[in-house]
Protein backbone atom coordinates (compact mmCIF):
# COMPACT_ATOMS: atom_id res chain seq x y z
CA UNK A 1 0.00 0.00 0.00
CA UNK A 2 1.22 3.89 -0.95
CA UNK A 3 2.21 5.80 1.87
CA UNK A 4 -0.26 8.30 0.62
CA UNK A 5 -3.93 8.25 1.38
CA UNK A 6 -5.11 11.35 2.77
CA UNK A 7 -5.21 14.65 1.02
CA UNK A 8 -6.42 17.94 2.28
CA UNK A 9 -7.35 20.20 -0.73
CA UNK A 10 -8.70 24.02 0.28
CA UNK A 11 -10.64 25.40 -2.18
CA UNK A 12 -11.80 21.87 -3.45
CA UNK A 13 -15.23 23.49 -4.21
CA UNK A 14 -13.69 25.66 -6.93
CA UNK A 15 -12.62 25.37 -10.29
CA UNK A 16 -8.95 23.61 -10.33
CA UNK A 17 -9.78 22.54 -6.64
CA UNK A 18 -12.58 20.54 -7.06
CA UNK A 19 -11.09 19.06 -10.63
CA UNK A 20 -7.72 18.23 -9.12
CA UNK A 21 -10.21 16.40 -6.20
CA UNK A 22 -12.28 14.22 -9.14
CA UNK A 23 -8.61 13.46 -10.21
CA UNK A 24 -7.40 12.90 -7.07
CA UNK A 25 -10.48 10.24 -5.69
CA UNK A 26 -10.01 8.84 -9.45
CA UNK A 27 -6.65 7.88 -8.40
CA UNK A 28 -7.30 6.16 -5.23
CA UNK A 29 -7.04 8.87 -2.76
CA UNK A 30 -9.26 9.70 0.27
CA UNK A 31 -9.77 13.67 0.43
CA UNK A 32 -11.00 16.28 2.42
CA UNK A 33 -12.25 19.36 1.21
CA UNK A 34 -12.12 22.10 3.03
CA UNK A 35 -14.11 25.59 1.54
CA UNK A 36 -15.97 28.49 2.56
CA UNK A 37 -18.13 28.99 -0.44
CA UNK A 38 -17.31 32.17 -0.88
CA UNK A 39 -16.72 31.65 -4.98
CA UNK A 40 -16.95 27.76 -4.38
CA UNK A 41 -19.76 25.29 -5.11
CA UNK A 42 -21.07 22.99 -2.81
CA UNK A 43 -22.04 21.06 -5.63
CA UNK A 44 -18.87 20.77 -7.49
CA UNK A 45 -17.14 18.75 -4.42
CA UNK A 46 -16.95 15.19 -5.62
CA UNK A 47 -19.80 12.92 -3.76
CA UNK A 48 -16.97 10.99 -2.54
CA UNK A 49 -14.82 13.86 -0.66
CA UNK A 50 -15.46 14.24 2.80
CA UNK A 51 -16.56 17.95 2.66
CA UNK A 52 -16.06 20.75 5.38
CA UNK A 53 -17.05 24.18 5.26
CA UNK A 54 -14.75 26.95 6.86
CA UNK A 55 -13.03 29.23 6.54
CA UNK A 56 -9.42 29.38 6.69
CA UNK A 57 -9.47 33.12 8.41
CA UNK A 58 -11.31 31.22 11.44
CA UNK A 59 -7.88 29.51 13.49
CA UNK A 60 -10.47 28.09 15.85
CA UNK A 61 -12.21 26.26 12.41
CA UNK A 62 -8.75 25.16 10.70
CA UNK A 63 -7.46 23.68 14.45
CA UNK A 64 -10.45 21.42 14.22
CA UNK A 65 -10.23 20.22 10.74
CA UNK A 66 -6.76 19.17 11.59
CA UNK A 67 -8.14 17.43 15.23
CA UNK A 68 -11.06 15.83 13.44
CA UNK A 69 -9.16 14.55 10.67
CA UNK A 70 -6.60 12.84 11.75
CA UNK A 71 -3.25 11.58 9.77
CA UNK A 72 -3.67 13.73 6.85
CA UNK A 73 -0.51 12.64 4.47
CA UNK A 74 -0.31 16.01 2.33
CA UNK A 75 -1.85 19.29 1.47
CA UNK A 76 -3.10 20.93 -1.67
CA UNK A 77 -4.11 24.36 -1.58
CA UNK A 78 -5.99 26.25 -3.29
CA UNK A 79 -7.82 28.55 -1.37
CA UNK A 80 -7.37 32.00 -1.95
CA UNK A 81 -8.48 35.30 -3.57
CA UNK A 82 -7.48 35.20 -7.31
CA UNK A 83 -8.51 37.80 -9.83
CA UNK A 84 -5.47 39.93 -10.88
CA UNK A 85 -7.78 43.42 -11.60
CA UNK A 86 -9.07 43.08 -8.24
CA UNK A 87 -6.03 43.01 -6.13
CA UNK A 88 -5.35 45.91 -8.17
CA UNK A 89 -8.53 47.86 -6.53
CA UNK A 90 -8.89 45.76 -2.86
CA UNK A 91 -4.75 44.78 -2.48
CA UNK A 92 -4.98 44.28 0.84
CA UNK A 93 -7.69 41.40 0.17
CA UNK A 94 -5.02 39.77 -1.37
CA UNK A 95 -1.64 41.00 0.21
CA UNK A 96 -3.03 40.18 3.82
CA UNK A 97 -5.86 37.59 3.58
CA UNK A 98 -4.82 35.26 1.06
CA UNK A 99 -1.41 35.67 3.12
CA UNK A 100 -3.00 34.91 6.43
CA UNK A 101 -5.68 32.54 5.75
CA UNK A 102 -1.98 30.09 4.29
CA UNK A 103 0.01 31.15 7.42
CA UNK A 104 -3.24 29.62 9.48
CA UNK A 105 -3.30 26.81 7.63
CA UNK A 106 0.80 26.08 7.48
CA UNK A 107 0.42 26.89 11.64
CA UNK A 108 -2.08 24.34 11.72
CA UNK A 109 -0.48 21.70 9.14
CA UNK A 110 3.25 21.98 11.15
CA UNK A 111 1.39 21.31 14.25
CA UNK A 112 -0.22 18.05 13.39
CA UNK A 113 2.94 16.57 11.60
CA UNK A 114 1.92 17.17 7.63
CA UNK A 115 4.70 16.98 5.87
CA UNK A 116 3.52 17.62 2.20
CA UNK A 117 2.34 20.92 0.63
CA UNK A 118 1.57 21.12 -2.91
CA UNK A 119 0.98 25.39 -3.45
CA UNK A 120 -1.61 26.68 -6.85
CA UNK A 121 0.93 29.38 -7.59
CA UNK A 122 0.44 31.69 -11.09
CA UNK A 123 2.44 32.90 -13.96
CA UNK A 124 1.35 36.57 -12.26
CA UNK A 125 4.82 36.34 -10.97
CA UNK A 126 6.36 37.50 -13.99
CA UNK A 127 5.71 40.36 -14.92
CA UNK A 128 6.65 41.28 -18.52
CA UNK A 129 6.34 44.29 -19.96
CA UNK A 130 3.68 45.12 -22.57
CA UNK A 131 5.19 45.73 -25.34
CA UNK A 132 8.04 43.67 -25.52
CA UNK A 133 8.02 39.30 -26.14
CA UNK A 134 10.71 37.38 -24.24
CA UNK A 135 10.52 33.83 -25.51
CA UNK A 136 8.90 31.23 -23.04
CA UNK A 137 9.17 31.46 -19.47
CA UNK A 138 10.91 28.86 -17.23
CA UNK A 139 11.87 28.51 -13.85
CA UNK A 140 14.85 30.95 -14.13
CA UNK A 141 12.68 33.72 -15.27
CA UNK A 142 13.17 36.88 -13.17
CA UNK A 143 10.37 37.32 -10.34
CA UNK A 144 8.60 40.38 -10.06
CA UNK A 145 5.02 39.66 -9.82
CA UNK A 146 2.25 41.88 -11.88
CA UNK A 147 -0.15 42.20 -9.01
CA UNK A 148 -0.86 42.56 -5.61
CA UNK A 149 -2.35 38.94 -6.10
CA UNK A 150 1.14 37.71 -7.74
CA UNK A 151 3.05 39.03 -4.83
CA UNK A 152 0.45 36.88 -2.67
CA UNK A 153 1.53 33.68 -3.88
CA UNK A 154 5.28 34.85 -4.18
CA UNK A 155 4.59 35.88 -0.38
CA UNK A 156 3.08 32.36 -0.27
CA UNK A 157 6.25 30.68 -1.76
CA UNK A 158 8.56 32.38 0.54
CA UNK A 159 6.59 31.34 3.42
CA UNK A 160 6.93 27.69 2.56
CA UNK A 161 10.68 28.09 1.73
CA UNK A 162 11.06 29.01 5.76
CA UNK A 163 8.82 26.20 6.60
CA UNK A 164 10.96 23.63 4.94
CA UNK A 165 14.31 24.93 6.39
CA UNK A 166 12.66 25.57 10.04
CA UNK A 167 10.03 22.11 9.66
CA UNK A 168 11.31 20.07 6.59
CA UNK A 169 8.02 20.86 5.32
CA UNK A 170 8.55 19.52 1.91
CA UNK A 171 6.26 21.27 -0.95
CA UNK A 172 6.22 22.10 -4.90
CA UNK A 173 5.16 25.75 -5.92
CA UNK A 174 2.97 25.36 -9.68
CA UNK A 175 2.58 28.27 -11.45
CA UNK A 176 0.35 28.15 -13.83
CA UNK A 177 -0.51 29.97 -16.75
CA UNK A 178 -3.86 30.13 -18.55
CA UNK A 179 -6.05 27.33 -16.85
CA UNK A 180 -9.11 26.56 -19.00
CA UNK A 181 -11.37 23.70 -20.09
CA UNK A 182 -13.42 21.45 -17.98
CA UNK A 183 -14.90 18.01 -17.01
CA UNK A 184 -18.61 16.99 -18.44
CA UNK A 185 -19.66 17.96 -15.15
CA UNK A 186 -17.47 20.58 -13.66
CA UNK A 187 -16.29 23.74 -14.93
CA UNK A 188 -15.81 27.38 -14.88
CA UNK A 189 -18.60 28.88 -13.03
CA UNK A 190 -17.11 32.39 -11.72
CA UNK A 191 -19.29 35.80 -10.52
CA UNK A 192 -18.30 37.76 -12.06
CA UNK A 193 -16.49 36.01 -15.18
CA UNK A 194 -13.62 37.36 -16.30
CA UNK A 195 -11.75 34.64 -17.91
CA UNK A 196 -11.22 34.70 -22.13
CA UNK A 197 -12.78 31.25 -22.86
CA UNK A 198 -15.83 31.55 -20.77
CA UNK A 199 -16.81 34.99 -21.96
CA UNK A 200 -16.47 33.39 -25.26
CA UNK A 201 -18.77 31.07 -24.78
CA UNK A 202 -21.73 32.72 -23.12
CA UNK A 203 -21.54 34.42 -26.52
CA UNK A 204 -22.07 31.65 -27.92
CA UNK A 205 -24.82 30.55 -25.70
CA UNK A 206 -26.46 33.83 -26.34
CA UNK A 207 -25.68 35.07 -22.79
CA UNK A 208 -24.06 38.00 -23.86
CA UNK A 209 -24.38 40.21 -27.37
CA UNK A 210 -20.01 39.87 -27.92
CA UNK A 211 -16.89 39.64 -26.74
CA UNK A 212 -14.58 42.11 -26.10
CA UNK A 213 -11.10 42.01 -27.62
CA UNK A 214 -8.98 44.33 -24.80
CA UNK A 215 -6.53 45.97 -27.76
CA UNK A 216 -5.34 44.48 -31.18
CA UNK A 217 -2.03 46.76 -31.42
CA UNK A 218 0.24 44.29 -29.20
CA UNK A 219 3.66 43.30 -31.16
CA UNK A 220 2.29 39.76 -31.95
CA UNK A 221 1.45 38.06 -34.85
CA UNK A 222 -2.54 39.58 -35.23
CA UNK A 223 -2.04 42.65 -32.61
CA UNK A 224 -3.62 40.41 -29.94
CA UNK A 225 -1.98 39.12 -26.39
CA UNK A 226 -0.83 35.35 -26.90
CA UNK A 227 -1.44 33.23 -24.12
CA UNK A 228 -0.51 29.38 -22.94
CA UNK A 229 -3.89 27.81 -22.26
CA UNK A 230 -3.35 24.67 -20.38
CA UNK A 231 -6.46 22.03 -19.74
CA UNK A 232 -7.38 21.91 -15.80
CA UNK A 233 -7.17 18.18 -15.87
CA UNK A 234 -3.54 18.47 -17.10
CA UNK A 235 -3.14 20.78 -14.38
CA UNK A 236 -4.91 18.61 -11.84
CA UNK A 237 -1.97 15.86 -12.74
CA UNK A 238 0.63 17.57 -12.32
CA UNK A 239 -0.52 17.92 -8.44
CA UNK A 240 -0.75 14.35 -8.33
CA UNK A 241 2.76 13.80 -10.20
CA UNK A 242 4.22 16.39 -7.74
CA UNK A 243 2.72 15.41 -4.24
CA UNK A 244 3.80 11.41 -4.97
CA UNK A 245 7.42 12.90 -5.84
CA UNK A 246 8.07 15.26 -2.86
CA UNK A 247 9.63 13.00 -0.86
CA UNK A 248 12.09 12.77 -3.51
CA UNK A 249 12.18 15.70 -4.30
CA UNK A 250 11.79 18.05 -1.24
CA UNK A 251 11.30 21.12 -3.22
CA UNK A 252 10.56 22.07 -6.55
CA UNK A 253 9.22 25.21 -8.45
CA UNK A 254 7.11 23.97 -11.99
CA UNK A 255 5.93 26.57 -14.75
CA UNK A 256 3.02 24.67 -16.10
CA UNK A 257 1.39 25.49 -19.99
CA UNK A 258 2.23 23.69 -23.15
CA UNK A 259 4.39 25.59 -23.94
CA UNK A 260 2.42 26.96 -27.12
CA UNK A 261 0.85 30.68 -27.66
CA UNK A 262 -2.53 31.60 -28.80
CA UNK A 263 -3.93 34.86 -29.71
CA UNK A 264 -7.46 36.63 -28.21
CA UNK A 265 -8.26 36.74 -31.83
CA UNK A 266 -7.04 32.58 -32.21
CA UNK A 267 -8.90 31.74 -29.46
CA UNK A 268 -12.58 33.29 -30.54
CA UNK A 269 -11.80 31.62 -33.95
CA UNK A 270 -11.40 28.59 -32.63
CA UNK A 271 -14.53 28.69 -30.64
CA UNK A 272 -16.43 29.74 -33.71
CA UNK A 273 -14.75 26.59 -35.23
CA UNK A 274 -16.33 24.66 -31.86
CA UNK A 275 -19.67 25.93 -31.51
CA UNK A 276 -20.52 26.95 -34.66
CA UNK A 277 -21.86 30.33 -33.39
CA UNK A 278 -20.50 33.61 -35.10
CA UNK A 279 -19.70 34.73 -31.72
CA UNK A 280 -19.58 38.95 -32.59
CA UNK A 281 -16.45 40.49 -31.32
CA UNK A 282 -15.63 43.97 -31.10
CA UNK A 283 -12.21 45.46 -30.46
CA UNK A 284 -11.24 47.42 -27.07
CA UNK A 285 -8.93 49.30 -25.26
CA UNK A 286 -5.93 47.38 -23.83
CA UNK A 287 -6.87 46.22 -19.66
CA UNK A 288 -4.01 47.65 -17.80
CA UNK A 289 -1.49 45.38 -16.70
CA UNK A 290 -1.64 42.45 -19.55
CA UNK A 291 1.60 41.74 -21.09
CA UNK A 292 2.13 41.02 -25.12
CA UNK A 293 2.80 37.52 -24.77
CA UNK A 294 2.82 34.54 -21.81
CA UNK A 295 4.12 31.32 -22.86
CA UNK A 296 5.70 28.76 -20.07
CA UNK A 297 8.70 26.60 -20.38
CA UNK A 298 7.46 23.54 -18.59
CA UNK A 299 10.45 21.31 -19.59
CA UNK A 300 11.30 20.83 -16.42
CA UNK A 301 8.62 19.29 -14.65
CA UNK A 302 8.37 17.12 -17.53
CA UNK A 303 11.76 15.87 -17.25
CA UNK A 304 11.64 15.23 -13.67
CA UNK A 305 8.17 13.65 -13.23
CA UNK A 306 7.20 12.45 -16.72
CA UNK A 307 4.32 15.11 -16.65
CA UNK A 308 2.96 14.73 -20.31
CA UNK A 309 -0.42 16.81 -21.14
CA UNK A 310 -3.01 14.69 -22.51
CA UNK A 311 -4.77 18.17 -24.11
CA UNK A 312 -2.34 20.13 -25.46
CA UNK A 313 -4.67 21.23 -28.62
CA UNK A 314 -6.24 24.35 -28.31
CA UNK A 315 -9.32 23.12 -29.86
CA UNK A 316 -9.76 19.92 -27.81
CA UNK A 317 -9.59 22.39 -24.81
CA UNK A 318 -12.53 24.56 -26.04
CA UNK A 319 -14.87 21.47 -26.90
CA UNK A 320 -14.36 20.40 -23.20
CA UNK A 321 -14.97 24.21 -22.17
CA UNK A 322 -18.33 24.00 -24.18
CA UNK A 323 -19.28 20.51 -23.14
CA UNK A 324 -19.57 21.92 -19.82
CA UNK A 325 -21.27 25.64 -20.99
CA UNK A 326 -23.48 24.11 -23.26
CA UNK A 327 -24.84 20.84 -20.45
CA UNK A 328 -24.99 23.95 -17.50
CA UNK A 329 -25.25 27.58 -19.20
CA UNK A 330 -25.91 28.50 -15.77
CA UNK A 331 -23.05 27.00 -14.47
CA UNK A 332 -24.06 25.02 -10.54
CA UNK A 333 -26.88 27.12 -10.96
CA UNK A 334 -26.33 28.68 -7.32
CA UNK A 335 -26.19 32.27 -7.94
N1 LIG B 1 -9.27 39.03 -22.82
C1 LIG B 1 -9.97 39.76 -23.76
N2 LIG B 1 -11.28 40.01 -23.52
C2 LIG B 1 -11.94 39.57 -22.40
C3 LIG B 1 -11.19 38.82 -21.43
C4 LIG B 1 -9.86 38.58 -21.69
O1 LIG B 1 -9.44 40.19 -24.78
O2 LIG B 1 -13.14 39.85 -22.23
C5 LIG B 1 -7.84 38.75 -23.09
C6 LIG B 1 -6.91 39.30 -22.03
O3 LIG B 1 -6.54 40.61 -22.34
C7 LIG B 1 -5.75 38.31 -22.10
C8 LIG B 1 -6.42 36.98 -22.51
O4 LIG B 1 -7.68 37.35 -23.05
O5 LIG B 1 -4.88 38.67 -23.09
C9 LIG B 1 -6.63 36.03 -21.35
O6 LIG B 1 -7.29 36.77 -20.32
P1 LIG B 1 -7.87 36.03 -19.02
O7 LIG B 1 -8.55 37.09 -18.20
O8 LIG B 1 -8.66 34.83 -19.41
O9 LIG B 1 -6.57 35.49 -18.28
P2 LIG B 1 -5.26 36.28 -17.81
O10 LIG B 1 -4.17 35.91 -18.78
O11 LIG B 1 -5.49 37.71 -17.60
O12 LIG B 1 -5.03 35.68 -16.35
C10 LIG B 1 -4.92 34.31 -16.07
C11 LIG B 1 -5.54 34.00 -14.71
C12 LIG B 1 -4.76 34.69 -13.61
C13 LIG B 1 -3.31 34.34 -13.70
C14 LIG B 1 -2.80 34.62 -15.08
C15 LIG B 1 -1.41 34.13 -15.20
O13 LIG B 1 -6.87 34.44 -14.68
O14 LIG B 1 -5.26 34.27 -12.35
O15 LIG B 1 -3.60 33.95 -16.07
O16 LIG B 1 -0.91 34.41 -16.44
F1 LIG B 1 -2.60 35.07 -12.81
Amino acid sequence: MRSLNKILVTGGAGYIGSITTHELINAGYDVIVFDNLYQGHVEAVHPKAVFVQGDLADTAAVKALFEAHDGIDGIMHFASYTLVGESMEKPLMYLRDNLVNAANLLEAAVAHGVTRFILSSTANLFDVPPDREFGVIDEQFPINPGSPYGESKFFIERMLHWFHRIYGLKYACLRYFNACGGLPDRGEDHYPETHLIPLVLQVALGQRPHVTIFGDDYPTRDGTCVRDYIHVVDLAHAHILALEALDRLQVRHYNLGNGTGYTVREVIETARQVTGHPIPAVVGPRRPGDPAVLVASSEAIRRELGWTPQYPDLKEIIRSAWDWHRTHPHGYGTR
